[in-house]
C-alpha cells in the first residue's frame, strides 16, 4: 500500500492543516509514514473529493480519522452518534471501524453536504450502518431522550458541529452515552486560540466561538460524571468517559 507521495505532500497547506503540531515537516512525516499508507481507499477518495469543496476547512483531517478508527475498535463500539457530518470523513472512518451490524445516528443541518460523500460511502459498502437525520442536532437529541430505551445506550458520540452549542450537546449526550462509553468533542483547542491574549488579532469566527470552547473546557474539567483526556490531535479532541 504505497502512498502517492507527490499527491500527498501538501501537509499544512491542504485540509490536514488543522494539526496543532508546530512543525510542518513533522506533521508531514506523520501523514506520509503512518496515516496515508494505511488510509482506506474510500477515505482517500472522500478526502480528495472534499479538498475541492469550498468549505473544506471543516473536514476532519486524516490523522484524526485514523485515531477515531482505532479508538472505536479498542472500545468495541457498535452504536454511535455523530453530530456534524459535512462530507463524511469521520462518519466513513466510523462506519468502516464498527462491525457489520453496527449503527451510526448521523446528524447534520445539511443533507447536501452528506450527499457529496454518499456515493463513496455506498461504494465502500457501509451505508447500511448509517441513519442520517437532517436538521439541527439539539431537537433531534431531545427527541431521542424522550425514549427511555435510548438513554445510556450509545458506545460513542462524536461532537463536531456548531461550537456555540457544545455545552448544550454535553447536557444531552451525557445521558445518551452508556456508563463506560465515550464522548469525543472536536476542536477543543480551537486553533490554539484558547491561550491567545484578549487583544490577539484573531479572525472573527475564531474570536466568536472561542468563548464557547473555553466555557466547555472548564465545564468538562469540573464535571464529576466523566473522566477526561485532552488530546492535541487535529484541532484538539477532548475524550470524556462516562463514569456514572
Ligand atoms: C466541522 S463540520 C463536520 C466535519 C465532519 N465531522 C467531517 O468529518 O468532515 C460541521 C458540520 O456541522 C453541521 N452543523 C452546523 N450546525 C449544526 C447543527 N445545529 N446541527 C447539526 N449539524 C450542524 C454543518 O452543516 C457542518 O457540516
Amino acid at each position: 500500500m504505497a502512498a502517492n507521495n507527490e499527491q500527498n505532500k501538501l501537509g499544512h497547506k491542504d485540509l490536514a492543516h488543522k494539526s496543532l503540531l508546530q512543525s510542518d515537516e513533522l506533521f508531514q512525516y506523520i501523514l506520509e509514514t503512518s496515516v496515508f499508507p494505511r488510509e482506506h481507499k474510500s477515505l482517500k477518495e472522500l478526502r480528495e473529493m472534499t479538498e475541492k469543496h469550498p468549505r473544506n476547512l471543516m473536514a476532519t483531517p486524516a490523522d484524526e480519522g485514523q485515531f477515531l478508527s482505532l479508538l472505536l475498535k479498542l472500545i468495541n463500539a457498535k452504536k454511535t452518534i455523530e453530530i456534524g457530518v459535512y462530507t463524511g470523513y469521520s462518519l466513513l472512518s466510523t462506519a468502516l471501524a464498527i462491525p457489520h451490524d453496527g449503527k451510526i445516528l448521523a446528524m447534520d443541518v445539511s443533507r447536501e453536504y452528506y450527499e457529496l460523500g454518499l456515493p463513496i460511502i455506498q461504494k465502500a459498502g457501509v451505508e447500511h450502518k448509517i441513519d442520517f437525520r437532517e436538521g439541527p442536532a439539539l431537537p433531534l437529541l431531545d427527541e431521542l431522550l424522550k425514549d427511555e430505551k435510548n438513554k445510556g445506550s450509545f458506545d460513542f458520540v462524536f461532537v463536531d458541529a456548531d461550537k456555540n452549542n457544545y455545552l448544550n450537546y454535553h447536557h444531552r449526550v451525557i445521558e445518551l452515552v452508556k456508563v463506560g462509553g465515550l464522548i469525543g468533542y472536536d476542536n477543543t483547542l480551537w486553533g490554539g486560540s484558547v491561550v491567545a491574549p484578549p487583544d490577539a488579532p484573531l479572525m472573527d469566527y475564531v474570536k466568536h466561538y472561542r468563548g464557547y470552547i473555553l466555557e466547555l473546557n472548564k465545564y468538562l474539567a469540573d464535571d464529576s460524571r466523566i473522566e477526561i483526556c485532552q488530546l492535541p490531535v487535529g484541532d484538539g479532541i477532548t475524550l470524556c468517559r462516562r463514569l456514572v
